[in-house]
């Protein structure tokens, strides 16, 4: 975990296992990601693998030796709970292999920067499993029922072009850029008003759980308390005046 400036870069590092992701991995990521979310100062995040492997999916050799009633006290799922609260902006710099919780990581993500050398894949069916993480309602979602079908019954991998068509992916940089793409994109964000950057996310995020009508009422109540910020004046007044805004998160 490393802090630059208002952005922070999680890196997952289990190299010999490309990033499989135990237990012990998802216990350190959610707290960190806990931590740098409570921090006023840090605006974005970057969460990131190695060039080879963002991560590679569960750790199928502890998975192999777990009974369902581990997996319960495990309680894997508040640690994708946490991922899925968290305010500040969540970006994936996915190189090289992006499978299984790897991938259901990646789409729990606000943006994925992907290199054009990652493969994305559900292979849970190879291992007699499925998807846990949220796979198999993410991709219906995003990338709607003909690809999500395709790729988690067939065990297929998606290019990174194949994925950016689909939606399941934000850009498609050059082999060497994944990781410096991703923080160009989170100081980016983190040069915005941090108010309205929460409210946008959130709203943003509604369109995946509400009827249209609900969704466009919270966008509407979303807007009129960006508009009631202080970062919404000093924004407004820096465009008139010409100069830079500084914004405060107020
Ligand atoms: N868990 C634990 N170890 C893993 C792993 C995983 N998910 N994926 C790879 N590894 C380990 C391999 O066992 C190997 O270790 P050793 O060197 O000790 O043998 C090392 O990482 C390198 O892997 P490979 O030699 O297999 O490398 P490769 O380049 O030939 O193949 C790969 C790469 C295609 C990613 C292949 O490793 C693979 O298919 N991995 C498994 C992918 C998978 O099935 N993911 C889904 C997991 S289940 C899941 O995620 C469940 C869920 O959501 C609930």
């Amino acid at each position: 975990m490393e802090r630059d400036g208002p952005i922070a870069v999680v890196l997952l590092n289990r190299p010999k296992q490309l990033n499989a992701l135990s237990t012990e991995l998802m216990d350190e990521l959610a707290s960190a990601l806990k931590e740098l979310d409570a921090d006023e100062e840090i605006r974005a995040i970057v969460i990131g693998g190695s060039e080879r492997a963002f991560a590679a999916g569960a750790d199928i050799d502890e998975l192999s030796r777990a009974t369902p009633i581990d997996l319960l006290y495990q309680r894997r799922m508040e640690n994708w709970e946490v991922i899925r609260n968290l305010w500040t902006p969540l970006i994936a710099a996915v190189s090289g292999y992006c499978l299984g919780g790897g991938c259901e990581l990646a789409l729990a993500c606000d943006i994925v920067i992907a290199s054009e050398t990652a493969q994305l894949g559900q292979p849970e069916t190879n291992l007699g499993i499925i998807p846990g993480a949220g796979g198999t309602q993410r991709w219906a979602r995003v990338a709607g029922k003909a690809v999500a079908m395709d790729v988690i019954l067939s065990g297929r991998f998606l290019s990174a072009r194949e994925a950016l068509a689909a939606g399941l992916v934000s850009r498609v940089v050059a082999k060497e850029a994944w990781l410096d793409e991703a923080k160009r994109v989170a100081r980016a964000i983190a040069a915005k008003g941090p108010v309205g950057i929460r409210l946008a996310k959130d709203a943003v995020d509604r369109a995946y759980e509400s009827p249209l009508a609900l969704g466009l009422e919270y966008e509407r109540r979303a807007l009129y308390l960006a508009f009631a910020s202080e970062d919404a004046k000093e924004g407004l007044n820096a465009f008139l005046e010409k100069r830079p805004a500084q914004f405060r998160g107020r």
